[in-house]
């Protein structure tokens, strides 16, 4: 029997954006990573915004060199992007949408509409020698679409899963449960996250087909009353949970 290995990506933008905050370097997300990286995380996540309002260019050398961790750089598909991430060749490179004036990144990548755009830039990235993912809705066209692009990796939005509540919940679970055994069958490793938090990552930890989540806000926000460490070793418990069961 292979036992499944579900990784946690932390995600540290939101310690660069309170350090940002005060335009000094305190709290630096390069402690944020090391410390993360004791408490047993696989990977460090961190989006570089067109507008920088998280990590900047010089946190990314410095994550990519100074934690021993892998580099999963999120970033929208846009030539300066590509640019930056082919020069540092990352671990990983998850590509997502980007809109100016959102809070957050709000929906998934319209790949299965994009794909003559995205195509050469998921192959310069590529070659480059970045694990690819795409950031998408959990949605069958979307899949589809990704695969057709060669990319080894998706990454299911889980934020409408996050906020709904009651049967509308049950339903977007039943979404990402049915895209994640799509994902499978069409030879796309898969990865989820956004807005997970304590009282919801279980359901989502015991979908067999799902291999890594990231995690940002929550632990991050989390870690203000308890501690960073405690915060990413509660979330590793329970995700541990939700798979021994599943
Ligand atoms: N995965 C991707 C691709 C994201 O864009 C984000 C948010 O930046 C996350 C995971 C983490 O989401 P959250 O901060 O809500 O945990």
């Amino acid at each position: 029997m292979t036992i499944r290995r579900l990784r946690l990506g932390l995600n540290i933008d939101h310690v660069a954006t309170v350090r940002n905050a005060r335009g000094g370097a305190h709290p630096d997300p390069l402690r944020a990573a090391l410390l993360a990286k004791s408490a047993g995380v696989d990977s460090i996540t961190a989006h570089l915004r067109e507008d920088r309002r998280h990590i900047r260019d010089a946190d990314v050398a410095q994550l990519m060199n100074d934690v021993g961790l892998p580099l999963n750089l999120e970033m929208a598909p846009t030539a300066e992007m590509v640019g930056i991430a082919t020069k540092h060749a990352p671990h990983a490179v998850c590509l997502v949408p980007e809109n100016r004036e959102e809070i957050t990144t709000e929906g998934g990548l319209e790949v299965a509409g994009l794909q003559d755009r995205l195509g050469p830039m998921v192959r310069q990235l590529m070659s480059a020698g970045c694990r690819v993912s795409l950031f998408i809705e959990a949605d069958i066209a979307q899949l589809k679409a990704a695969a057709a692009l060669g990319v080894p990796v998706v990454e299911l939005h889980t934020g409408r899963y996050c906020e709904a509540k009651g049967a509308s919940r049950s339903l977007e679970l039943e979404r990402i449960r049915s895209s994640a055994k799509e994902a499978a069958l069409l030879g796309l490793e898969c990865h989820a996250g956004h807005g997970l938090a304590f009282d919801n990552v279980k359901p989502i930890a015991a979908i067999p087909e799902i291999v890594e989540l990231n995690i940002g806000h929550f632990l991050i926000g989390e870690a203000v009353f308890i501690g960073l460490k405690e915060a990413i070793s509660e979330m590793r418990r329970l995700m541990d949970e939700a798979m021994a069961v599943s």
